[in-house]
């Protein structure tokens, strides 16, 4: 996915843009462009990598004009180069786009027949080209923007500016989320209002299928069947402050960090003022409908709906599924009825998420989201979202999010168990007290940083590293390996430690060391038999546990990591801290870009 940005200002908007698109980068950081109008005359610059390539380049050549459009990118169509960069140009009009538009071959090829030539991989050249083309055909800027809007399909948001006009945008919203941003006889365009922090508080969110014509002075949108429409201002509460490192190397440390507050946060949120009971946002949800769930998510969300499976089957005895978004919106799965479905999402604009969402729409009694950008297209599809509260995560590899995502999960049981009658009032309180104590127990698993920053240090010489775990940890150790691939570049792997035995076990021999999280629980024994037949063929072993289980399970390990004891139920919450600090210190050791590793980007907008 990509981050786009426009501007008509009364300042430069070089710098405005720049500043802005530095708000994006954790949306793709493969090339970045931006394109002004000056005096009449419609100019862009653009650079391959990160953002700083283009500040250094508009050093050298800058860039004037108080009207412009920007661009960070996340490559699809095209590998990453300069001519691939967006803005795109042709002729008169000059686009950046988020998304994909899927009708562009057969776009091109008729465009391509009326003699107009393509210089690009890219399927947003085709959009700039296809504008050209109207107004060549002698339509206004505005129309043969809006012409070329209806004629695209795909997902996309989209932003056009005209050589000539230094007082016009166009945006358009279609799948990809667009926020408009008012400011004193200006105004501003973004993929989210990060971007527009700097700028303005006040923001109109377009919906699906609008369209808005920007000046200076006004903002008109368009409905998808032209109409004329209002959208709501709202003030957001975004303090420029929070997407800063706060004195930390990476926002990735930053954000792990942070992990004992928001989940304070989140607790302070859903929890009663006497601390008894849970309360859901509006309209609140009677588990008492439902005869199942289905979870679906991707990626580190995915794992958080794994992880749920067993507090919802556990504590509610509610059958629950899960699944991958990109598999689940495909496969087409029977919806029974009194089928209760959640989403996950930290961004809540993941296009697999939000198709399957879509496809579970008027099939599930109720769909629940579970999010972390509250104004995202994933919440505001849902019959009710839970807020995870867990500020705005920057770094790409998901912290803070998870762990919050799991504790307003663990609640979401907890509530599902008291309402089906599972568990009583007291042993409610008696588990919400639990929780309460995980801040705290956090802080004392975030000491253990110096610890897992030298065993980290032999971690990463390694190429393979196992990860197992048993029950609730199982997840945790698909999770671990996943962040560990994800910034260290080392090929990882989470079992369920039972199942090594079945295959897996073949790859074990002294440079592959096995991470095993094992709290001392119901299951720690049958974990540690799993580890003993792992060093039992000369695996090394790094066992996570807490003071009981190192006690009796240390012989004969590689390394140790001693955990603070933690309620059973909420362990994955806590073992989640040394699987970030593993994978964070390794990445660090190999000296990987931790917050913007490569081919990735924060959230994936497009299939
Ligand atoms: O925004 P989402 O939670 O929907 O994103 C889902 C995944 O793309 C995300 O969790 C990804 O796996 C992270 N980079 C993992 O750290």
């Amino acid at each position: 996915m990509c981050g786009i940005v426009g501007v008509l200002g009364n300042h430069e908007a070089a710098p405005i843009l720049v500043e802005a698109l530095k708000r994006l980068e954790y949306r793709g950081y493969d090339s970045a462009g931006i394109a002004t109008v000056s005096n009449g005359t419609l100019d862009r610059r653009r650079a391959v990598g990160k953002l700083v390539n283009l500040s250094d380049l508009l050093v050298h050549n800058p860039l004037a004009g108080k009207s412009g459009i920007g661009h960070t990118r996340w490559a699809t169509h095209g590998a990453p180069s300069v001519t691939n960069a967006h803005p795109h140009k042709a002729g008169p009009v000059a686009v950046v786009h988020n998304g994909i538009i899927e009708n562009f071959r057969e776009l091109r090829s008729a465009l391509a027949e009326k003699g107009y030539h393509f210089s690009t991989e890219t399927d947003t050249e085709t959009v700039a080209l296809l504008c050209q083309s109207f107004i060549d055909a002698g339509d206004a800027p505005q129309d043969a923007a809006f012409k070329t809007i209806d004629a695209l399909d795909g997902a996309f948001a989209l932003c056009f500016l005209f050589d000539g006009e230094n007082d016009l945008l166009v945006a358009a919203r279609k799948g990809s989320p667009l926020a408009i941003g008012h400011g004193k006889g200006e105004v501003f365009v973004g993929s989210d209002a990060i971007a527009l922090a700097p700028m303005t508080d006040q923001v109109t969110y377009l919906d699906e299928g609008d369209r808005a014509v920007l000046t200076r002075t006004s903002v008109e949108i368009f409905d998808y069947s032209g109409a004329q429409v209002q959208r709501e201002r709202r003030t957001i509460a975004m303090d420029s402050a929070r997407i800063e490192k706060a004195g930390h190397k990476h926002f990735m440390a930053k954000e792990i960090a942070e992990q004992p507050t928001v989940i304070a946060e989140a607790l302070n949120y859903y929890l009663s003022a006497d601390e008894k009971s849970i309360t859901l946002p509006d309209p609140g949800l009677d588990f008492a409908e439902f005869d199942r769930i289905i979870m679906v998510a991707c990626g580190t969300a995915y794992y958080a709906c794994y992880t749920a499976k067993y507090w919802f089957e556990q504590l509610a005895r509610i059958p629950v599924e899960i699944d991958v978004a990109s598999e689940f919106r495909y496969r087409e799965p029977p919806v029974a009825e009194k089928t209760l479905a959640i989403f996950v999402s930290q961004s809540g604009e993941t296009a697999d998420t939000l198709a399957a969402l879509r496809y579970m729409a008027g099939k599930a009694s109720r769909i629940v989201s579970v999010v972390n950008v509250a104004e995202s297209s994933i919440a505001r599809e849902s019959d009710i979202a839970l807020p995870i509260l867990a500020g705005v995560e920057v770094g790409v590899a998901s912290t803070k999010a998870f762990s919050c995502q799991l504790t307003v999960l663990a609640l979401l049981a907890l509530e599902a168990a008291v309402q089906r009658g599972k568990m009583s009032a007291e042993d409610l309180a008696e588990q919400l007290g639990k929780l309460r104590t995980l801040p705290g127990l956090l802080t004392r698993a975030l000491d253990l940083d110096e610890v897992l920053n030298a065993v980290s240090n032999d971690l990463s010489e390694s190429r393979d590293v196992l990860f197992l775990g048993r029950g609730m940890m199982y997840p945790l150790a698909l999770e671990g390996a996943l962040k560990l691939k994800e910034i260290s570049y080392i090929h990882a792997e989470g079992y369920a430690s039972g199942e090594l035995k079945h295959g897996p076990i073949a790859l074990i021999d002294s440079h592959t060391p096995v991470i095993v999280f094992a709290p001392h629980d119901a299951l720690f024994d049958k974990t540690v038999s799993n580890m003993q037949e792992v060093m039992a063929r000369g695996g090394k072993v790094l066992l996570v546990s807490d003071k009981k289980g190192l006690e009796v399970a240390s012989d004969g390990v590689w390394q140790t990591v001693q955990m603070p004891d933690v309620p059973d139920l909420f362990a994955p919450i806590l073992y989640a801290i040394p699987a970030q600090l593993i994978a964070y210190h390794t990445a660090v050791a190999k000296g990987t870009d931790v917050d913007q590793p490569r081919n990735l980007a924060k959230s994936v907008t497009v299939e």
